[in-house]
């Protein structure tokens, strides 16, 4: 089948198919072998992309502004304290006003259907880096990284501890459900995944020959994983939360003890990052041998160059 993405946007994984992501992951460890070979092509030159940023980020703005920029583009990074989004100006006017200007916009921010009007109005490719809903193009990076340690996607087993309920857990379990991968959410049940994603999903796990399974028990959940993933308990813009969150996710938190409940000595540690460290995850864990995250954090960059070219070029 011959996939093309030129022209789309990126907006959260329901949207792509497995064969449409498996394209883009391919094209990801293509482009970072191309750029451990020193070698870049000029694929964005004379092209623009805009970078809003309604919340911090770190790996996400560095990745996009490296990735654009080393392949000729122009990336230029707007914060909502400096333009009038939001403030004078309404969603749909600023994506009118940059889908003239720019040839594809990066936001991140609280609103997923913020993004999705920005898609809709501005007639250029969006790309999702971060809203309260997903963030979808972690989960292309994290995928890369277990392809990188196990060599295969099929037939894993991933766990993800903690908030169940936020945009990174939500965004792996749908990417899982596509990808043939077998997903937990292992969490409190007051932080559990929303019955409507988790019903979508398990129908296209059906598909893809695998399971999603929701639970507070973390010896039945453990037992067998590859993956043992993780996030901050409480997300950007809930920090109001703090408090309640670290008396309910404690019990949760990925230390050493959770990880041997896996069996396995071969399975690994994962994190979208930033990290709390000694709250959702000990240091002993996110430094020890298992721990991937910071082949997983510039994966953020190849997996995300990837796509840009396959939707820009
Ligand atoms: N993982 C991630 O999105 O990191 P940043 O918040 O630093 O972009
Ligand atoms: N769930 C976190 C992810 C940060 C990359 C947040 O939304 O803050």
């Amino acid at each position: 089948m011959k996939i093309r993405l030129t022209d789309r946007s990126f907006l959260k994984l329901l949207d792509f198919s497995p064969e449409e992501i498996r394209y883009l992951l391919d094209l990801a460890h293509r482009l970072k072998e191309e750029k451990r070979r020193g070698k870049t092509k000029n694929r964005f030159k004379g092209k623009s992309l805009a970078m809003i940023f309604e919340k911090r980020s770190t790996r996400t703005r560095c990745a996009f502004e490296t990735a654009f920029a080393e392949e000729g583009g122009h990336p230029v990074f707007l914060s909502t304290d400096d333009i009038q989004l939001g403030a004078k100006e309404s969603v749909e006017d600023t994506a009118r006003v940059l889908g003239r200007m720019f040839d594809a916009i990066q936001f991140r921010g609280f609103r997923q259907d913020h993004v999705e009007l920005l898609a809709s109005a501005s007639g250029v490719p969006v790309y999702n880096g971060l809203t309260d809903e997903f963030h979808p193009t972690q989960i292309l990076a994290d995928f890369m990284t277990m392809e990188e340690v196990f060599g295969r996607l099929k037939g894993l087993k991933v766990v993800f501890v903690g908030d169940t309920r936020n945009n990174v857990a939500k965004s792996m379990m749908i990417g899982c459900s596509k990808m043939g991968v077998d997903f937990t959410a292992l969490g409190p049940k007051e932080l559990a995944p929303d019955p409507e994603t988790v019903g979508l999903c398990r129908k296209e796990a059906e598909k893809n020959g695998c399971r999603i399974c929701v639970t507070e028990n973390a010896d039945e959940a453990l037992n067998g994983a590859d993956v043992v993933y993780t996030d901050v308990w409480a997300s950007m813009g809930e920090e109001t939360e703090s408090a309640a969150r670290e008396k309910l996710l404690a019990p949760f938190q990925v230390n050493d003890g959770l990880m041997e409940k896996t069996g396995k000595t071969e399975s690994i540690f994962l994190h979208c990052l930033p990290a709390v460290k000694g709250k959702e995850v000990t240091e002993s864990v996110i430094e020890g041998p298992r721990s991937y995250v910071w082949d997983e954090a510039e994966n953020r960059k190849h997996t995300i160059k990837a796509v840009m070219v396959a939707t820009l070029t």
